[in-house]
């Protein structure tokens, strides 16, 4: 387990721009964490990582947002997905999850996890945020059965 302290925003973004070297921009990270905990803020800092330039909003009222981006000269796809409305795994299905975990080179980044815990592949990488004694303080604490170097 890797556990960081932020101490602000941009400490989160960076977090997650480092993770994304580890990983080498490929996987599902599930990020969980109260309301206002700074999972969206992550998803920022991983599509900055990536080159994205289009800025990265709550996809809460659309579940699944698309961004490509380049990687080692590899076209590929950063998705992030907001489960907070979903009511039942069906909905998740139906978006085609399971096609888009079976393609190792997609990247998957999913909010509020806990909707889908059994649909979750067996190398995902566990991110939970939680506030910390400081209102801009978040402990950061990363999980993963996949190695992390
Ligand atoms: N250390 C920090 N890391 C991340 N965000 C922080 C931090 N300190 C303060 N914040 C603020 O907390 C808020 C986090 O909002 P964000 O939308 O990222 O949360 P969320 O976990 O995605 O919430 P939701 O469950 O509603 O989707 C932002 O307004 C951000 O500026
Ligand atoms: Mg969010």
């Amino acid at each position: 387990m890797i556990v960081r302290l932020s101490k602000s925003p941009e400490d989160t973004r960076d977090t997650a721009a480092w993770l994304i070297e580890k990983i080498d921009a490929r996987g599902l990270m599930a990020l969980s964490g109260p309301l206002g905990a700074g999972k969206t803020e992550f998803a920022r800092g991983v599509a900055h990582a990536l080159g994205i330039r289009k800025p990265v909003t709550s996809p809460t009222f659309t579940l699944h947002k698309t961004y490509p981006y380049t990687w080692e000269g590899q076209r590929r796809i950063f998705n992030h997905l907001d489960l907070y409305r979903v009511q039942s795994v069906k909905e998740v299905r139906a978006i085609g999850f399971k096609e888009l975990i079976a393609d190792p080179e997609h990247l998957i980044l999913v909010e509020w996890p806990e909707k889908i815990r059994g649909l979750l592949p067996y190398f995902t990488i566990n991110i939970r945020l939680s506030y910390d004694k400081n209102p801009k303080e978040r402990k950061i604490k990363i999980s993963s059965r996949r190695s992390i170097r």
